[in-house]
């Protein structure tokens, strides 16, 4: 049976989540794509949706409202209890199991406050039939009113748990989302030879190793006390990553023509990097990129300086090509995604 899904993403993914869901969810009809957010129809379960990791929360979708921008969050609620079919599409989607419920309403994505005796009113209508009950705190479903800036609104019943990561993350360290688009822009195969050589806390590198096959992922640092804390995590997660401590403009255990896919994240110049001339740095790590690189190898690079980057690539285009670039927002920063292939 099919069912009508939306998810969220990392703005500026589109044209890459729409390609990822079609390859890996049965029947695929895309309906809508927008800033962050996709709309589908699969035949493919909601536990087939959460073992995607490069998609944020998942839902099963409801209704999109056209026009809302002059609507208050609580004319939107009077919808939920209106629209009979609304009601009766949670219902269907949910029955046979027992599930704890909860409202969350956001404005252009952030979370707002609702009437408290609105809210109850909803909360009735949800656990009519039975198999839902009302828990506040800690529900496994959510239904979710999502006014956007675009002018319409999204409801839908968020079957997904996103991990608070705010709380497990090192400092600077990309979340899960991210390092696997990353990895995916990179078109892992098998046999890759995989390097982070700027790794930081080696979530690249970790996400590589355990979420697509590879013949080797070697990380390395300047910082000797990053390298040791990556060394100390590896042997916790077990995961297979050669750990190596070095400059990246000089990556002198490497062979020329020796890895088949750079994917990193070079300084930015902030959090107390400003010393770093990033000019240089990032013209020397082009160079010994495109050493280090077999012919056809792909480099994908995740920075903030992403003018600086361009101007960077350009000095070195007959050897460095590139193939695709998106632009996106990392905590709240603007920053560019580069797709670039080592040519032959
Ligand atoms: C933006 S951070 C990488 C963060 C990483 N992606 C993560 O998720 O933790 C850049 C890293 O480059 C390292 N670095 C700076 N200059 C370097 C150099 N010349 N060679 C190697 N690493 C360097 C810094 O120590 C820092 O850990």
């Amino acid at each position: 049976m099919s069912t009508i899904f939306y998810s969220t993403f990392i703005t500026g993914f589109e044209k890459v989540i729409e390609e990822a869901l079609l390859l890996r969810l049965k029947k695929v009809i895309v309906q809508t794509v927008g800033d962050g957010f996709i709309v589908y129809r699969t035949d493919s379960s909601m536990d087939d949706i959460k073992r995607l990791k490069f998609l944020n929360n998942s839902f099963v979708f409801l209704k999109k409202m056209e026009g809302t921008s002059g609507k208050t969050i609580n004319d939107l609620l009077l919808e939920v209890i209106k629209d009979k079919a609304m009601v009766r599409d949670i219902h269907t989607a949910f029955k046979g199991k027992r599930h704890t419920i909860r409202i969350r309403a956001s404005v252009e994505n952030q979370f707002v406050g609702v009437d408290k005796a609105l809210q109850k009113k909803v909360e009735q209508v949800l656990i009519g039939q039975g198999n839902l009950t009302v828990d506040r705190s800690l529900a496994d479903l959510e239904l979710w009113v999502s006014m956007r800036k675009e002018g319409f609104t999204l409801f839908g019943v968020r079957f997904t748990k996103r991990a608070n990561y705010e709380k497990t993350l090192a400092k600077g360290e990309l979340y899960p989302e991210l390092t696997y688009l990353l990895c995916l822009l990179s078109d892992p195969k098998k046999e890759d030879v995989f390097l982070d050589p700027f790794c930081g806390s080696g979530a690249i590198a970790l996400q590589r190793a355990s979420s697509f096959p590879c013949k080797q992922v070697l990380a390395g640092d300047v910082d000797a006390s990053l390298v040791n804390a990556l060394r100390k995590r590896i042997e916790r997660s077990r995961n297979k990553i050669t750990v190596g401590r070095w400059d990246a403009r000089k990556l002198a255990t490497f062979d020329t023509a020796s890895v088949d896919a750079v994917v990193t994240d070079p300084p930015w110049g902030n959090y107390g990097t400003t010393d770093i001339d990033l000019d240089a740095l990032y013209h020397d790590m082009l160079i010994e990129f495109s050493r280090v690189l077999k012919p056809y190898g792909t480099l994908v690079v995740l920075t903030a300086q992403y003018e600086l980057f361009e101007s960077k690539l350009a000095d070195v285009e007959e050897s460095l090509v590139l193939i695709a670039q998106y632009h996106t927002l990392v905590s709240g920063r603007k920053a560019g995604v580069f797709v670039v292939k080592r040519a032959p």
